[in-house]
């Protein structure tokens, strides 16, 4: 067992950053391979909370090499404030090693995240607004910032002056916003260089040589299948891939050295921003559900959406990523309720279906059918093992397992790392 990836199977926040964590002890390398600082991972390691937006969140073990792989576009400001951070609280974060081919987020591609979504009015995308999709669509248009470019003065000032040359007219014209200078956008990079030069490495060979080692890779997920840019709900998802085989792309190991993809999903569903969530629940039910949970955004603070788990989708994410295990996360939030719904069809236009439409018109249409489950009132944030559970919570996960036709491995019930339920090892 080598190559571990661990991605979101619903639309974010399922609570990767506590299984990649538990997994931490056991693995040698933890990559990033997609998004940016769009993500948020929130930890909680002997009672202190640690929020991530950018470094593997596995940086908190001092046993693992944390990587930030080509397929992640890096705001260094960010970079360097979160390690700074870690290091004033004894975490030595500047181990970490960032690939030579990765894509910078300038100011200019936060600049234009904000406008154009400004600009789309009501059918905007509801982005983080960190830059992330402009970044991408710079790397997409081959007029992008690789970190090995800011080791290159002249080259450097040039890519910034041709990213530039359209924009500007595009500010100036169509967003009435003024110019801005590629001079200051250079030396603002270029200031960055000398911090960065001792962490970048070829971190596709080094996590080759390591697989080659026998040393255990993990890859981490961020956003989530259903903000994938192929297979999520087109065009409300993010600019990159965050399935499992991103992971693939976006740290340059080959699909043969994936081992085991772990999916992780809540035992409810949210979702922030905007776009189609058929068992959104707009009630005192869905706004229960989000204050039980604490659903608001580790990067953005936004209120997330909130519904009952929805295993129509899982169930793709299931398929597309050919998961061998799922790890349920935040199952304590459902105690107390007298029923647990679960969604197990849509409803569209008076057509069932058992499986996500295969249109999006038809998944905006979609109405969720519900079966109906037995909920418990026990405390359940002090179960280990599977048996602690109560009756009812064991009866709930085991019809998980079977909607979703993959075996649950582990299970979260309260957000500290030990408040874990574990039932197949996971390495
Ligand atoms: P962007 O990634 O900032 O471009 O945002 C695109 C969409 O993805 C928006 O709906 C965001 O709310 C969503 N999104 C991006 N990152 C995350 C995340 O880490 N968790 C949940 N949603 C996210």
């Amino acid at each position: 067992m080598a190559g571990i990836v661990i991605i979101g199977t619903q639309w974010g926040d399922e609570g990767k950053g506590k299984a990649t964590d538990q997994l931490g002890e056991s693995v040698d390398y933890v990559v990033r391979y997609s998004g940016g600082n769009n993500a948020g991972h929130t930890i909680v390691v002997n009672g202190e909370t640690y929020a991530l937006h950018l470094l593997p969140s596995a940086v908190l073990n001092k046993n693992v090499i944390p990587v930030i792989g080509n397929g992640v576009v890096i705001d260094l400001g960010v970079l360097y404030e979160e390690i700074d951070g870690l290091l004033a609280r004894g975490i030595p974060a500047d181990r970490v090693l960032v690939s030579s081919n990765a894509h910078i987020i300038t100011g200019y591609h936060r600049v234009i995240d904000k406008v154009t979504e400004k600009f789309l009015g009501k059918r905007k995308i509801g982005t983080t607004g960190r830059g992330v999709g402009p970044a991408y669509a710079d790397k997409v248009n081959r007029v992008g910032i690789r970190v090995q470019d800011l080791f290159d003065e002249s080259i450097l000032r040039k890519k910034v002056e041709a990213s530039l040359e359209q924009k500007n007219a595009l500010l100036h014209k169509v967003y009435n916003r003024p110019a801005i200078s590629p001079e200051e956008v250079s030396d603002e990079l270029l200031s960055y260089a000398e911090r960065l030069r001792p962490l970048m490495a070829d971190t596709s060979k080094v996590l080759n040589d390591g697989l080659d080692a026998g040393k255990v890779v993990l890859f981490e997920g961020a956003q989530a299948h259903h903000l994938d840019v192929d297979f999520g709900t087109y065009p409300y998802v993010t600019s990159s891939s965050p399935i499992a085989a991103g992971a693939c792309i976006g740290s340059g190991v080959g699909p043969t050295r994936i081992d085991r993809v772990i999916g992780i999903a809540k035992a409810y569903t949210t979702r922030v921003g905007e776009g189609p969530f058929p068992g959104e629940l707009l009630d005192e039910v869905g706004e229960k559900l989000r204050s039980d949970g604490g659903e608001f955004g580790t990067t953005t603070g936004r209120p997330r959406r909130c519904g009952w788990f929805d295993a129509l989708v899982v169930q793709q994410a299931a398929r597309v990523n050919a998961l061998t295990d799922l790890f349920l996360t935040k199952l304590d939030v459902l105690t107390g309720w007298e029923q647990i719904p679960i969604v197990v069809a849509y409803d569209v236009l008076g057509v069932r279906h058992d499986t996500m439409p295969v249109s999006q018109s038809d998944f905006h249409h979609a109405r969720p059918i519900y079966e109906y489950m037995e909920g418990w009132s026990e405390d359940i944030s002090t179960a280990r093992s599977f048996t602690d559970l109560p009756e009812a919570a064991q009866v709930y996960v085991k019809r998980l397992e079977e909607l979703v036709g993959v075996r649950i491995s582990g299970i979260g019930v309260g957000p500290g790392r030990e408040q874990t339920v574990m039932i197949h090892d996971l390495l």
